[in-house]
Formats: structure tokens, sequence, C-alpha cells
């Protein structure tokens, strides 16, 4: 497996990817994509087979606000490639760029009812934020993408 900087050639592999990625991921449009291997290839990792297949991606960005942050938006990985480390060899990839800018902080969300998602984070040392409830012992904010939005959040701190 190599593990590269999405690029515009990926574009359209990269969006089938995702659209396989229901419900928990919804595909964002090809200009997205493109958007994303142009402005923040280097946190935007994608996982290519040798037979030169693209396994798995991550679509991450560092903070304009916050440049301390860095924050995941999607974590894919094709179906018949589940178990066998992908999303790990990508989160790594984007936490050894987060340490090259001496960010402090990786944190994404995810829908409290994702248990292979949960299982994944906390597995990579992700803890689960503390939120206002619990959904399945799992810790929820409320709103926090905005109304009727909740989401798990959860961070990998760096310090
Ligand atoms: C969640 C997801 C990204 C995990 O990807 P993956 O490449 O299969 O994960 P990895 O193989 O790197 O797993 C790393 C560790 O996470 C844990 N883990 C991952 N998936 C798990 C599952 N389904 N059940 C239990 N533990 C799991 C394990 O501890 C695993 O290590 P191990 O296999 O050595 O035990 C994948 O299931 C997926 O693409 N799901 C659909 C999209 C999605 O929901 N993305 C998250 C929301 S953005």
């Amino acid at each position: 497996m190599i593990v590269t900087p999405l690029q515009p050639k990926h574009v359209s592999e990269v969006h089938q990817l995702m659209e396989l990625g229901e419900p928990f991921i919804r595909a964002r449009t090809l200009s997205d994509y493109w958007l994303y291997a142009k402005l923040f290839s280097s946190t935007c990792p994608i996982a290519i087979s040798e037979d030169n297949t693209i396994m798995g991606a991550v679509i991450a960005f560092r903070s304009q606000d916050e440049p301390a942050d860095i924050y995941v938006q999607d974590v894919m990985t094709h179906l018949l490639h589940r178990r066998s480390g992908i999303a790990r060899a990508l989160l790594h990839s984007v936490r050894s760029q987060a340490d090259k800018w001496d960010c402090e902080r990786l944190y994404l969300t995810s829908e409290p009812d994702n248990h292979a998602a949960h299982a994944c984070w906390t597995a990579l040392g992700f803890v689960n934020v503390p939120g206002d409830h619990e959904v399945n012992g799992i810790s929820v904010i409320s709103d926090f993408k905005g109304p009727g939005r909740s989401r798990a959040v959860y961070e990998l701190l760096l310090t």
C-alpha cells in the first residue's frame, strides 16, 4: 500500500469511493474533491493498492481560525479492505503532517450509531469529548454542527 496526497487525477475515483460510504459519509461534489486536492492535499492522503486502485481516503483540513487544530472531515476505507490498517495508516499520515506544523489537536465527529468509527477512533487514541448526553454509552454534543445536528466528537491531543 502507498499512502500519498490526493491529486486532481484521483478526484473521480475518490468521489466513487466516498459514494460507497453511505449512510455515514455523504460524497461531496467533484469540484469539492478537486479543491481538496489543490488546496489541502497534505492533509488529504489516499491509500493506493499494488494494482493501483484507491482503497481508502481521508479528507482533513488545518483550521485557519485555530491553526493548532486539524479537523478530519471524512475517513473512508473500501468495504473490501476494511480491518487491514488503512484508516490507521491514513490518520498516521495526517498526524505526521500535524506534527510538522506543530499542531496540537486532531479532531473529528461521527454519528453515535457508527460503531466501527467509534472503535477505530478509540483504537487510534482519540478520546470521546464529554458532551451533554449519551447514546449507547457514547458522549454526544447536541447541535454541534447546527440545529438538530448532534455529533459525537473525538479528539487526539498531540502535545
Ligand atoms: C471506520 C472505518 C474508516 C475504519 O477503517 P479501517 O481501514 O477498516 O480501519 P483500520 O483497519 O485502520 O482499523 C484500525 C483499528 O480500529 C479498530 N476498528 C476499525 N474498524 C473496526 C470495527 N468495525 N470493529 C471494531 N474495531 C474496529 C480496530 O482496533 C482496528 O485495529 P485492528 O484491526 O488491528 O484490531 C471504516 O469502517 C469505514 O470506512 N467505514 C465507513 C465510513 C465511515 O463510517 N467513516 C467514518 C465517519 S467519517
